[in-house]
């Protein structure tokens, strides 16, 4: 076809400017009037009650600002630390935890007041680890107070909520605490472990020497023992102990000969202190070992 093809509706240039305005012009008055509309229907809105409005939108805005300067991390409340960290021993008072909701044990600890309870919930004391085991990295010494609050208030205690930390002091603080610990947060937890099984070791003593004393049946010297000294561990898995009664967490170990096994518990692996930081006699330490390795067969 050499010919332009019969029946174009397009013959004049009059018919081409036309085309073109209709085909330009009309999509462009349609966006420019949705635009208008769409824009007037925004403005009704405000524009009924101009500065109400304007204060209604400032408002939340104004507030998450002010948030965000006093809160640059989002803390977690007590009951989280409570639950996520504290628990493990304070839920049921292993190794002699006051235990939560216990307001005869707590009575005496409150009544040295809040600075102290702070103080040693952050430094440890005796079977309590510094930090309940937890690096500055994952709890702040605020979260750690707001923990020591809700177990105390929930145990008798009518302590003030702990203030949240200005931002420069929280940020000062967790740029000192983690260098005074060890840096990074695996070998600040290793520390934490290992100071927890210092401290177990410390505490522990006084309460074996009465099991050695009553060690006449083994097997009973052998329960006796577990209950006073190795279950502050061993109950609840505390440090990665291998749980009492736990099958799986046994097993492995068990592959190995008694010998192995009493060795271990006489002389220490690992986070597991010698004779579980006791000075039972042997004899009552290797009863012990029995007794637990009999509850996961
Ligand atoms: C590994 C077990 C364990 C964990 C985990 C643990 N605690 Fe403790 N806690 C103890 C023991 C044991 C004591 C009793 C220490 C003593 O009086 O010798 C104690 C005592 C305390 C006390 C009382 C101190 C005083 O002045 O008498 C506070 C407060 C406390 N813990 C807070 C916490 C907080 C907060 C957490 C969690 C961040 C926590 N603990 C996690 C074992 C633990
Ligand atoms: C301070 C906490 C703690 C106390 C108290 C404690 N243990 Fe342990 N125990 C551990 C830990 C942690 C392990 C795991 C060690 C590892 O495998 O690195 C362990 C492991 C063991 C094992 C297994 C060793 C193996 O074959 O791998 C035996 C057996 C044992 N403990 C016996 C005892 C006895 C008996 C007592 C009481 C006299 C006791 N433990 C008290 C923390 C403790």
């Amino acid at each position: 076809m050499s010919e332009a093809p019969h029946g174009a509706p397009i013959k004049t240039p009059g018919q081409l400017i036309a085309a073109v305005i209709a085909g330009f012009g009309i999509p462009v008055a349609i966006i420019i009037l949705l635009a208008v509309y769409v824009n007037n229907a925004t403005r009704t809105g405000a524009g009924t009650d101009l500065e109400a409005s304007v204060k209604e939108r400032i408002a939340p805005a104004a507030q998450v600002d002010i948030r965000d300067a006093n809160a640059p991390r989002v803390y977690k409340t007590g009951e989280e630390v409570f639950k996520a960290v504290c628990s493990a021993c304070h839920a049921t008072g292993t190794a002699g935890a006051p235990k939560f909701g216990d307001a005869g044990a707590w009575a005496p600890r409150i009544g040295e007041g809040y600075d102290t309870l702070l103080h040693n919930a952050l430094n440890g004391k005796g079977a309590m680890p510094a930090r309940g085991g937890t690096s500055p990295d994952d709890y702040s010494d605020f979260e750690i107070a707001r923990a020591v609050v809700y177990m105390a208030n929930n145990s008798g205690g009518k302590l003030a909520e702990p203030a949240q930390p200005a931002p420069g002091a929280a940020a000062s603080a967790g740029a000192s605490a983690p260098a005074a610990a060890a840096p990074g947060g695996a070998s600040a937890n290793e520390n934490a472990q290992a100071a927890a099984a210092v401290a177990a070791l410390a505490s522990v003593p006084q309460a074996a020497p009465a099991a050695g004393a009553q060690s006449a049946d083994a097997a009973q010297a052998g329960k006796a023992l577990y209950e006073q000294v190795c279950q502050a561990c061993h109950a609840a898995g505390v440090l990665n102990a291998p749980k009492f009664g736990d099958k799986a967490a046994w097993a492995p170990r068990l592959k190995d000969s008694m010998d192995t096994v009493y060795n271990y518990a006489l002389h220490g692996k690992g986070a597991m202190p010698p004779k579980g930081g006791s000075n039972a006699p042997d004899a009552d330490v290797k009863a012990a070992v029995d007794y637990m390795v009999n509850a996961a067969k």
